[in-house]
């Protein structure tokens, strides 16, 4: 079967009527993500004037839009998404027009229509100024209390846009087809970080510091990023700070300094050179969902890389590699996710290399699990009309991409795939595209090469793209972790021939240790509640800094039926809300004592960010919304 995105698109069968008449009236967009009109405007920049208000936990004031006309037919409607917004008053080129919220559709919120008097010809330009300001139901922003802080002196906040809550800020065409440069005037009692680059700001009439910042390459609106809180910076590389609480600065700063600049030099010799001027990096409050986020000038990251062992660091040549895989070269849908995050894991891998290919195939194996192996999800590109993005967010696209990218250097050679790299990136800079403009660019590369062009002819696409479940299994060099086999093996005598000492353990690194336990928790037959508890004693597993260790620690115990994790876990889930590790936790919880995993969720669901809240809660209590 050869798909292309626009017919199936426009014959695809929607599970919603509403949406389908929506995207009728929108005419067929290839992002069934978003309600919007765009392929008829297309926003091209942005401004937004914010206060930032702690005591009312909001933001509060207005978003201007240029929209391009990007039709003869001289339309009169403008859609945008938006979600629980409240909405005050709208001008087109300064004078006050109609506008409405239309019905919403769950779970991509509540469409503003705007009319215009007139309509506009082909790449005409109008703006748009909407008075907004976001509300208590706001899905992107979490607000924390000083006492949810580190040195419990002020409040905070921070956004998280990605995959589709930029449109509980601010009204946007939110889909990743779609980039606009932007303008960011902030209003704020406390430092602002954001994904523009600062330019001078000043005091405003009520006496807060106005920040100004401007991100002059086009991003799409998932990459819309504010945050404000007490933080202070230093360097971690010639053009890099590390940003965070005053009394982290140092630990953080020692984390990341060895190893930022030698990533962006590694990726620039890779693919060409970094185009954003700064990188930063913002260590969050333990709240942060996600282990980092590529927002553009600043990375926001989870506290929980700061292990104090630098081994995390994966996590910033990560982000960092999205500052060209995703921040220049983009997605045109969460359905080509893949494209995004396979390349981005893949260039994470050419600069920092560890063994994190058999850690990434572990989790690959264990999300199809998950999902079960026929499952959509486990696709590499894949069918969200009508579905929530955030609830096909897993593994897949991450080492399922990098595992097809692996295999067409493979299959090319490295040093003819090297050359197709900053080609493909140069192509598709500033852009957006799916992955049949990805499989089109490859084979026109190639073309006149006639070795690799028959090769590449010959793939079978379609079983790559549209197969569910496991991809074939590569040969991974395993000399990193066949000592930790080995200790994993003598486990399986433990309590007879084999008697654990601390000593088993010297000379690994954390790294290897997580190997270790994931090769533990494969076993089909549990460890007993005994040998568990020995290997957290005698190891010292619980106590460990690095929260990789001590989470799958908790997971072996839990497995093993043994109670006395059940607590240190419980404490970890009030520390820590990066989804990776509170997710697994609660299932695991819930399976052992559910009663004890409802308590500990209704005591520290306010510490979560609004997208782990209700990722836990569809967890724990099934699917809400849709
Ligand atoms: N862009 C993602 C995080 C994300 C994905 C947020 C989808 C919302 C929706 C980010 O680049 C990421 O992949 N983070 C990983 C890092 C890891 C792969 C090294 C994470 O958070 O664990
Ligand atoms: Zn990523």
């Amino acid at each position: 079967m050869n798909r292309t995105s626009l017919p199936r698109r426009i014959f695809s069968c929607t599970r919603s009527i509403f949406n389908s008449n929506i995207r009728k009236m929108a005419t067929a967009t290839r992002d069934p993500n978003t309600l919007s009109n765009y392929n008829v405007w297309r926003s091209t920049h942005i401004t937004a004037n914010f206060g930032i208000l702690f005591d009312q936990k909001k933001l509060a004031g207005s978003v201007v839009h240029r929209f391009k006309s990007l039709t003869n037919a001289e339309s009169r409607e403008i859609i945008l998404d938006t979600s629980y917004l409240d909405i005050s008053g709208v001008k087109v080129d300064g004078q006050p027009t109609k506008w409405e919220l239309l019905p919403s559709i769950a779970p991509f919120g509540t469409p503003l229509k705007i009319s215009l008097d007139q309509g506009i010809k082909l790449d005409g330009t109008v703006e748009v100024d909407i008075e907004v300001n976001t509300t208590e139901k706001c899905t992107a922003l979490q607000w924390l209390t000083p006492a949810q802080t580190s040195n419990k002196r002020h409040p905070y906040m921070f956004s998280q846009c990605q995959a589709i809550h930029a449109r509980s800020i601010f009204p946007c065409q939110d889909t990743p087809d779609v980039k606009s440069t932007i303008d960011f005037n902030i209003t704020s009692p406390l430092p602002v970080m954001t994904s523009g680059l600062p330019i001078k700001g000043e005091i405003s009439q009520s006496g807060t510091q106005i920040y100004r910042f401007n991100q002059s390459v086009p991003i799409p609106s998932y990459l819309f990023a504010i945050a404000s809180g007490d933080v202070a910076e230093a360097p971690i590389g010639p053009r890099s700070v590390v940003a965070t609480s005053p009394d982290k600065l140092d630990e953080c700063q020692w984390e990341l300094k060895a190893d930022t600049e030698t990533f962006i030099t590694t990726i620039e010799k890779i693919v060409y050179p970094y185009v954003w001027g700064k990188y930063n990096v913002l260590i969050l409050p333990p709240s942060f969902p996600y282990g980092g986020m590529e927002n553009p000038i600043f990375t926001f990251a989870t506290p929980s890389i700061i292990s104090k062992d630098r081994e995390n660091i994966d996590v910033i040549a990560h982000e960092l590699a999205h500052s060209w895989s995703g921040n220049l070269v983009t997605n045109a849908s969460w359905e080509h996710f893949w494209l995004n995050e396979g390349w981005t894991v893949y260039l994470e891998r050419r600069a920092y290399r560890h063994f994190s290919a058999i850690i990434g195939w572990k989790a690959l194996s264990d999300s199809v699990e998950h999902f079960g192996h026929d499952h959509e999800f486990t696709k590499l590109v894949l069918d969200l009309d009508g579905k929530d993005p955030d609830d096909s967010f897993s593994s897949i696209p991450y080492e399922k991409g990098f595992n097809f990218l692996f295999h067409l250097e493979n299959l090319v050679g490295k040093p003819k795939f090297d050359k197709f790299i900053p080609h493909y990136f140069t192509v598709f800079k500033f852009k957006s595209l799916d992955s049949f403009e990805f499989k089109a660019t490859i084979l026109d590369f190639f073309k006149s090469d006639a070795e690799a062009s028959k090769l590449l002819n010959e793939l079978d696409w379609d079983t790559w793209f549209y197969a569910p479940g496991l991809p074939p299994k590569p040969q991974f060099d395993t000399s990193l972790v066949d000592v930790v086999y080995k200790l994993a093996k003598k486990w399986e005598t433990a309590g007879s021939s084999f008697k654990p000492q601390a000593s088993d353990l010297d000379g690994l690194t954390a790294n290897q240790i997580v190997v270790f336990l994931e090769q533990i928790l494969r076993w089909e037959q549990p460890l007993s509640p005994e040998l568990s508890k020995t290997m957290g004693e005698v190891y010292g597993l619980t106590k460990s800094n690095n929260i990789e260790v001590s989470n799958l620690y908790l997971q072996v115990g839990m497995k093993a039926g043994d109670e006395s994790v059940i607590k240190p876990t419980t404490e970890l889930l009030g520390h820590i809300g990066r989804m990776k590790f509170v997710r697994p936790l609660y299932r695991n919880l819930q399976k052992i004592n559910r009663p004890v995993a409802l308590e500990t969720f209704e005591k520290y669901k306010d510490f979560y960010h609004p997208i782990c809240r209700g990722m836990v809660e569809k967890d724990l209590f099934g699917k809400k919304d849709n």
